[in-house]
């Protein structure tokens, strides 16, 4: 892909840049809180084959999607709310099975039962709960019967944890990444899907460590990550950020973990 290609939020202040897109920024290419580990153990779960209609919510970066594709599902439909990440996605695809709309995944536009498989990664989490509850009952709606719904989020832990200090993981999140951020407990994500007409199936918890080293090279491998580490150290601004970020990821460390859950929507 050409160096020239957009980024998402390029010209925006970067002090009022969306954490995800700082990093993509600075050439991450995973943005979701399991990292690469996490999300192989969602697409094991998910069993995705050539029989697939696959619709994924957000793509971001496409790093999923291409996994994604490696199993030559029969269709592959992205929506992804961003212009520029959706033309990023829309490089990696091929022919007309398979494509990346803009949209919004609460309305997709699609029609009723044409998926088999519907995945979405660290998407959720920065919705509201009217509207994370509209996008998986929008999953549901798109869902075939028996189909799989598979997310990859952010979540706080215990689930016993006392409502302020919930409160505030979630408050010092939505600073640090300059986005509103809601994170909620592994009960309370199992609920929602439950509550929407999904059966758990299979659930996966890993550490918050979207930006430590050791995640960091596992994630982008050593190339990847030295390229970000040297973005980091020659832009102030954005160096600025990820340390915020990184504070506050590591101040709630043993409260912040990434889940992932996948489903089966009820016959
Ligand atoms: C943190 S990034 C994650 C990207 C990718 N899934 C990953 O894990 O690397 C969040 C993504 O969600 C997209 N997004 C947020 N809300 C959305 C919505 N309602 N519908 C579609 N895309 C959305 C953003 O544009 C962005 O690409």
């Amino acid at each position: 892909m050409s160096e020239k290609v957009l980024m998402p939020n390029e010209n925006r202040e970067i002090s009022k840049t969306p954490g995800h897109w700082v990093l993509a920024q600075l050439g991450k290419k995973v943005l979701r809180p399991g990292g690469k580990e996490l999300t192989q153990k969602m697409l094991k779960g998910l069993n995705i084959t050539a029989n697939d209609n696959v619709v994924e919510f957000a793509p971001g970066m496409g790093y999923t999607a291409r996994l994604c594709l490696l199993q030559s599902p029969k269709t592959y439909t992205a929506i992804e709310q961003n212009e520029q990440a959706a033309a990023i996605v829309r490089a990696y695809l091929n022919g007309e099975s398979q494509t990346c709309r803009v949209g919004n995944a609460q309305n997709t536009g699609l029609d009723n039962a044409v998926a088999t498989v519907v995945y979405g990664e660290a998407m959720l989490t920065m919705q509201s709960d009217t509207r994370k509850n509209e996008i998986i009952a929008e999953a549901g709606r798109i869902l075939a019967a028996g189909g799989r719904y598979a997310i990859h989020e952010l979540c706080i832990t215990p689930d016993g944890i006392n409502d302020d200090n919930k409160r505030l993981i979630q408050k010092e999140v939505t600073e640090a990444i300059q986005h509103p951020a809601k994170p909620i407990t592994p009960s309370e994500w199992k609920k929602l899907m439950q509550d929407n007409g999904f059966e758990i199936e299979f659930e996966a918890i890993a550490p918050m460590h979207l930006l430590e080293p050791k995640r960091m090279i596992g994630d982008e491998g050593f190339w990847g990550f030295f390229k970000i580490a040297k973005n980091i150290l020659t832009k102030p601004k954005a160096r600025k950020r990820v340390l915020g970020m990184r504070k506050v990821f590591r101040k709630h460390n043993k409260n912040l973990s990434a889940i992932t859950l996948v489903a089966k929507k009820k016959s």
